[in-house]
């Protein structure tokens, strides 16, 4: 994908989890998770969190992603076969306050230095944004903290991504917007947002509706591809 900047942007947008803050650091930062079954509890997790989120939205079954994720979370760890108790409690507070990965802070003051508007829009609740923004240090360095749990709906459907339309009041050509998860870069590109995927744990593109204008490997990459001028 070329390189050069998109234009008239206003307002970064960016996912929360596994954008902005790393999944990964819930299981590596507990000690009852045995080093070897870290990676396979981190990605069996984070799959079973987000087809619960595909489904509930497909049925007509919102609940909360607080809810969504201890219910993955309960079907790792059967899976896994470990059992322990409070354990579940242990990785959900684990959860609630994961890390960001390490260029965010900087980016985020970068990118308001030159005048764009940041927020989050995540599937996450609003207790559970709350929670990860300010464990992570980054208070204050967001203008909106959107949650999915507004419209009662998980990403991709389209009224998530309107939702911050709307609450940005920018259109959709004005926005760029950050995920590393390829199914919601491809669906915020369909919505008709500008995309900058993230990449990074170096997914295969997706045979979906839409394309990203721009793939990078970690956010440090994004101030120099944007320009708030117009055309
Ligand atoms: C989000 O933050 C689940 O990463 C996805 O909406």
């Amino acid at each position: 994908m070329s390189m050069n900047k998109l234009t008239g942007i206003r307002a970064c947008v960016f996912d929360a989890y596994g954008t902005v803050f790393d999944f990964a650091t819930a299981a590596s930062r507990c000690p009852d998770i045995p080093e070897q079954s870290r990676a396979a509890l981190t990605t069996l997790w984070r799959d079973k969190q987000l087809q619960y989120t595909w489904l509930r939205t497909l049925q007509g079954r919102y609940v909360d992603f607080w809810q969504v994720t201890g219910d993955a979370l309960d079907f790792a760890l059967d899976s896994l076969g470990i059992r322990k108790p409070g354990l579940h409690e242990t990785l959900m507070e684990l959860y609630r306050t994961l890390a960001a990965f390490p260029e965010v802070f900087d980016v985020l003051h970068s990118l308001r230095r030159s005048g764009f508007a940041t927020a989050i829009l995540s599937n996450g609740s609003p207790a559970m944004l709350e929670a990860a923004v300010a464990g992570a240090g980054l208070s204050g360095l967001f203008d909106a903290v959107l949650s999915a749990d507004a419209v009662g709906a998980f990403k991709t459907h389209p009224k998530v991504y309107q939702y911050a339309l709307d609450r940005l009041g920018v259109p959709a050509s004005a926005v760029s917007f950050q995920s590393s998860n390829g199914w919601d870069a491809y669906a915020a590109s369909d919505f008709g947002m500008r995309v900058v995927w993230c990449n990074r744990y170096g997914q295969q593109r997706e045979r979906l509706p839409g394309a990203p204008d721009r793939e990078i490997r970690t956010l440090a990459e994004l101030p120099a591809l944007l320009s708030r001028a117009g055309d």
